[in-house]
């Protein structure tokens, strides 16, 4: 395996604001390496300097063995992206938005026509194909943006959250068109706020909070880092919050972490069922109603919460 994405301390500031502060990573060749972080991370300037759009105004950064800088025209015609804000023209067909891909990146016209023909078909934008963008649900353009970044072929593909505002049917069938071009040799990158699509998805996580690096590597070795299991109390009354917090950071282990909106108290432990029998009877001494106790497997949400002392936004893909 050769890295086609190598960054290296890479820095880009915005006025007084550090977008990036020295960020590192390297993307292999036929994987897929996700961008993780809450908003704000750093995610989406990265993957602009990544695709040329924005200068970085220190380190390095190759894609495909080009340099952002000095080899940006070469660079762009290896590439594909479809950024996080659908970049398709309202006034175009869905098809004629993918044919001008084509013709930007000079294919033959009977590869691009049927390129877009493919694409409308894989996207389920077939019978909208020749609809006028602008009459598109935000889902739609979403779907057609990706197809556009497609035309092309490119060997990296830059998906910047690709399934935002995706139902969960079309998200699926996304994630499953990734893992084949994937198969099929492209390299993609990533940005996601779901913990869901990283795992599904990645072969590597670099984890991004405020424009530097918390954590990177596999799913398995990201978890790692929690250690153990997690011991999970949900209370049946908001009020009794402060006490299970109290009784749990009794139990020991490490950082209670109190989740308010989920009514949940959580403690990494590497104690198993014996631990679980013993706080259960303690909840119940203590007077405190629970709707539910257990012990997981960490998530990667716990890795996240571990790195960065806050959780990452949504458990779960939301519908728009
Ligand atoms: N063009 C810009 N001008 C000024 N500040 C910017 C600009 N682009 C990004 N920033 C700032 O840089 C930081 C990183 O932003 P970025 O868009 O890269 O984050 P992100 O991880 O993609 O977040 P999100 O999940 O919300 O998309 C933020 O503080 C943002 O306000
Ligand atoms: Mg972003």
């Amino acid at each position: 395996m050769s890295p086609m994405i190598e960054v290296e301390a890479l820095e880009k500031r915005f006025g007084a604001t550090r977008a990036l502060r020295g960020v590192d990573l390297v993307g292999e060749e036929a994987r897929v390496l996700a961008l993780l972080g809450p908003n704000g991370a750093g995610k989406t300037t990265l993957v602009r300097i990544l695709t040329t759009l924005l200068r970085p105004d220190a380190g390095r950064a190759r894609v495909a063995g080009h340099d952002v800088v000095a080899d940006a025209a070469a660079l762009r015609s290896a590439i594909g992206l479809a950024g996080q804000y659908a970049a398709v023209d309202e006034l175009l067909t869905g098809r004629e938005n993918l044919e001008l891909v084509g013709l930007w990146y000079h294919l033959p016209r009977a590869v691009y026509r049927r390129r877009a023909q493919e694409l409308l078909e894989r996207f389920s934008l077939a019978e909208t194909g020749d609809r006028l963008v602008r009459g598109y649900s935000g889902g739609m353009r979403r779907r057609l943006d990706v197809a556009a970044s497609l035309v092309a072929q490119p060997e990296v593909l830059f998906l910047d959250e690709p399934t935002t505002g995706l139902d969960p049917r079309t998200r699926n069938d996304l994630w499953a068109f990734i893992e084949e071009l994937v198969a099929a040799g492209t390299t993609v990158l990533l940005t996601t706020q779901y913990m869901e699509e990283a795992e599904r998805l990645a072969h590597r996580i670099v984890v991004m909070n405020a424009g530097t690096v918390a954590a990177s590597g596999t799913v398995e070795e990201l978890k790692e880092q929690v250690g153990g299991a997690v011991l999970s109390a949900r209370v049946r009354d908001r009020s009794d919050l402060g006490r299970a917090a109290a009784l749990m950071a009794e139990i020991g282990g490490g950082a209670v972490h109190t989740d308010a909106d989920q009514q949940q108290v959580d403690l990494p432990t590497k104690g198993g069922t014996p631990v679980l029998i013993a706080a259960g009877r303690r909840f119940e001494e203590a007077g405190i109603g629970l709707d539910d106790l257990g012990i997981r497997r960490p998530s990667l949400d716990d890795v996240f919460l571990h790195l960065t002392g806050e959780r990452v936004a949504p458990a779960s893909p939301e519908v728009a």
